[in-house]
């Protein structure tokens, strides 16, 4: 008997033609996010749920699951959004989508860098409400990328591909990550591992990369805001609460750095609206990774991930694979 695979929102279809191939699947086609209620009804009725970030799959919707679901297949790098503890224990897979979004996410870091550098945006909206009435030589001065330092915090895969873009604007890189060594940093990037104030003090670009942990949420809120230089700007692709969204509006405000750009919010899809009204802010809806091409291969990523699952194999990115083979 062909097995029930629930996915809760509008994925690309090619992940969907994928499950289709084997599995008998239903797509939440009102593209909403689902309430807890109803992840526990689709965990109790479904052997696998295709999941997205704003589906939070806590303990007691996998608890729902019952003997019934074996794999959550998160269609995201990020998997803040489900109890993996829980899974493990209750034996069921959780997978995500590592690597495929690297690259486009790295992409799109350096867009908001460039973009809150150089005003972009703010530039556009001036000229749009007709206020550009010629070229003038004080008009929207911003400030250069080239040759500056650059900030990473967290240097996985993509604070890495992040660095291997900053090599091509000639600046100095350097790195917070308590958990890479030195000798694991990649040798061909000639990036310097700093401590958190060092890099805060030091970095004219601080580009965030960390997943959220109980140990990154808020890893930089006032006291960290204010080591930066008054000249620096902070870019955050990873996830919003990793900042402390209203101690960066206070800094903002009071322009004790001089810029953020931000694609990710501590309450989305709410945001401080301080920062809705502030020019030294580029802000952008979680896109980062959202290209066609990428956003494709990330849902054909988990639908591979709950096939393998279905046939009792390793999952290919599963994040529990030993431990659910261990407590089952
Ligand atoms: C992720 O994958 O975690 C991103 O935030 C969305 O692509």
């Amino acid at each position: 008997m062909a097995h029930d695979v629930y996915v809760t929102r509008v994925i690309p279809q090619p992940g969907i033609d994928l499950l289709r191939e084997q599995l008998n699947v239903t797509v939440n086609d009102d593209d909403r996010q689902l309430s807890a209620n109803e992840l526990k009804r689709l965990a109790s009725t479904h052997d696998a749920l295709v999941t997205l970030l704003t589906d939070r799959v806590d303990r007691s919707v996998l608890a729902a699951g019952g003997d019934r679901l074996k794999i959550v297949a998160n269609v995201a790098v990020g998997y803040d959004n489900i109890d993996l503890v829980a899974a493990s224990e209750m034996g069921i897979l959780v997978s995500n989508t590592p690597g495929v979004l690297t690259e486009t996410t790295a992409d799109f870091a350096w867009a908001l860098l460039m973009g809150i550098a150089r005003r972009t945006a703010e530039a556009q909206t001036f000229l749009r409400a007709g206020k550009f009435h010629g070229w003038g030589i004080m008009m929207m001065l911003g400030e250069d990328v080239h040759g500056k330092t650059l900030g990473l915090v967290g240097y996985g895969r993509i604070g890495r591909a992040v660095a291997k873009r900053a090599s091509g604007f000639d600046m100095a890189i350097q790195y917070f990550d308590p958990v890479i060594s030195a000798e694991d940093a990649d040798a061909l990037l000639p990036a310097r591992q700093v401590d958190l104030d060092t890099l805060l003090r030091t970095s004219d670009y601080v580009s965030v990369h960390t997943p959220l942990t109980p140990e990154t949420t808020h890893l930089i809120g006032a006291a960290e805001l204010s080591s930066m230089k008054p000249t620096a700007y902070l870019i955050n692709t990873s996830r919003g609460p990793v900042l402390d969204e209203a101690a960066l509006a206070d800094a903002l405000t009071a322009h004790t750095i001089r810029g953020a750009a931000l694609d990710v919010f501590e309450r989305e899809p709410e945001v401080e609206p301080r920062l809705m009204e502030l020019d030294n802010v580029l802000i952008t809806p979680h896109i980062a990774s959202a290209s066609v091409a990428t956003r494709t291969r990330m849902a054909t990523m988990a639908a591979e991930n709950v096939i393998a699952a279905m046939r009792g194999e390793r999952p290919p990115t599963a994040l529990n694979f030993d431990e659910v083979a261990r407590n089952g």
